[in-house]
């Protein structure tokens, strides 16, 4: 390496680290970062957030063992589906996305002019946004396993460094929460601090560390560096309505703000649709298919006509390379089979189920909810194997820190995002 561009590789790291800096997490943040990976919080102190969306990196290989993907390292490492919890031998019934970039969904609700359902937090939508979201995992059963509110308050309570982070953040003491005991109804300040503890877990979750905008793809879009020619060639693919038609649902147009400055796209449009996926009998004790959108009770008591059934949040593709299985059901096993299967649904051949060993071969299985499966816009593409393999590579330019992996000399590490003014939506 030339001494002068080691010098300016230098400074350069030397202004991400500052930017790094400058971008510290607020106090709330902090204390939902602290929240965020204690295990203390779950029945047997032995699960947090961070179990099944991890900070850290997991090294399935050489890009990814340096990016973390906010997903759960055990479904990586053995293509599981689904996550244990903090009992043992109980595991969920679906697939664990990533945290990353959540914060953008909109609150949930009805998009009047398209007529559809749009936003919200999990694949089917049930919690409106990230702070909802927090108060799910401490009490399922299944996952953080506490059995009420004030049990997990109880567990904040024996924590020093909580008691004061409560007392200077949100002006609210602990010890003023009365020990638990078997009265029925909590006292007051329980609902208090728990939705409390939940906000501040959203809130580390609406920071930089889940919406880094570094991926190759926004270095491009800045027209900081270019994509390869198969990349190239995958993104055309990707957004052509004649071929592959991902963004009619991924989108992957940039927008603008009302200052004018560029919104990187999230790679979906947060609505809800059913893509046929086929039961994953591999799923432990094989639970029933998963309703979706319309399995929820609110929504089925509008919709007595079952629209809603089997469809899913369309989620964004970020780091969609770090994140396998693919699917609410994890029955996509890696990025070129699901690109197969947009392609060949409808017109590969019928296996039994994914056990069979033709499975993504010779044969589809029948989709695991037979109503609403979009036959409009996917499953019969006409790509070729190249094609596919265009559309694979593309997707991996989501990924984010390119300064650190993609030893790009026009983006050198420490490079920072070009869009790091770009913030989620304050709820
Ligand atoms: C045992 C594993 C597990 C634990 C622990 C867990 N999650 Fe999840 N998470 C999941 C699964 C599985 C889903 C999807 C569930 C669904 O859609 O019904 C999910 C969904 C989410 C989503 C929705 C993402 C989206 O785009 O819709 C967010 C955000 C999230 N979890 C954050 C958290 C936070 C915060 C905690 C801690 C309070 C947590 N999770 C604890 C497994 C887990
Ligand atoms: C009609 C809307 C629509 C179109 C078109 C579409 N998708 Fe999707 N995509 C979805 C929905 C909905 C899901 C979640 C489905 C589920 O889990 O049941 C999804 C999930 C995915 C996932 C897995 C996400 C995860 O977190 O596990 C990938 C990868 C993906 N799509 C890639 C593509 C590609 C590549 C194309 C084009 C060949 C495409 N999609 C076209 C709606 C769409």
């Amino acid at each position: 390496m030339q001494k002068q561009t080691a010098l300016l590789m230098l400074c350069l790291s030397f202004a991400g680290e500052a930017q790094e800096a400058q971008e510290a997490l607020t106090d709330e943040q902090q204390l939902g970062k602290l929240l965020y990976e204690d295990q203390n919080l779950s029945l047997n102190r032995n699960q947090s957030c961070a179990s099944c969306h991890s900070l850290k990196p997991v090294p399935q290989n050489a890009v990814a063992k340096q990016v973390p993907a906010f997903v759960d390292p055990e479904n990586i490492k053995t293509g599981g589906a689904v996550s244990a919890g903090s009992i043992p031998d109980k595991t969920g019934t679906l697939n664990a996305p990533t945290a990353a970039y959540a914060a953008f969904s909109p609150l949930f609700h009805w998009d009047d002019v398209e007529g559809l359902y749009v936003g919200g937090q999990f694949w089917n939508g049930r919690a409106s946004d990230l702070t909802e979201q927090a108060k799910g995992p401490f009490l399922n059963p299944l996952e953080m396993a506490m059995p009420n509110e004030w049990s997990v308050v109880s567990r904040l309570k024996e924590n020093k460094n909580y008691r004061k982070l409560f007392r200077q953040v949100y002006q609210l003491d602990l010890n003023a929460v009365p020990p638990l005991n078997n009265a029925t109804t909590p006292p007051a300040a329980v609902a208090d601090v728990y939705q409390h503890l939940a906000k501040a877990i959203g809130a580390f979750e609406q920071s930089r560390v889940f919406n880094k905008f570094t991926s190759k793809f926004d270095y491009v879009l800045a027209g900081m560096t270019q994509f390869t020619a198969i990349e190239k060639k995958g993104l055309a693919l990707f957004n052509d309505a004649d071929k592959g038609n991902c963004a009619a649902c991924h989108i992957s147009e940039a927008s603008t703000d009302k200052d004018g400055n560029i919104i990187p796209p999230m790679f979906t449009d947060f609505t809800y649709d059913n893509i046929g996926l086929p039961r994953n009998v591999k799923i432990p004790n094989n639970p029933e298919p998963n309703l979706g959108l319309g399995g929820r009770t609110d929504i089925a008591a509008l919709d007595p006509d079952g629209n809603e059934l089997g469809k899913h949040k369309v989620m964004s593709l970020r780091n969609i390379a770090l994140t396998p299985p693919y699917g609410h059901n994890g029955v996509l096993a890696t990025l070129e089979q699901t690109v197969h299967f947009y392609n060949t649904r409808d017109t590969l051949g019928t296996v039994s189920d994914n056990q069979d060993a033709g499975f993504a071969k010779s044969g589809w299985p029948a989709p695991e909810v037979a109503q609403n499966v979009n036959h409009d816009e996917l499953g019969n593409l006409g790509l070729t194997a190249d094609e596919e393999k265009a559309i694979v590579a593309f997707m991996k330019t989501l990924t984010d820190d390119y300064q650190k992996w993609g030893k790009d000399r026009r983006v050198p590490p420490g490079t920072p995002s070009p869009f790091a003014q770009v913030k989620p939506p304050v709820p």
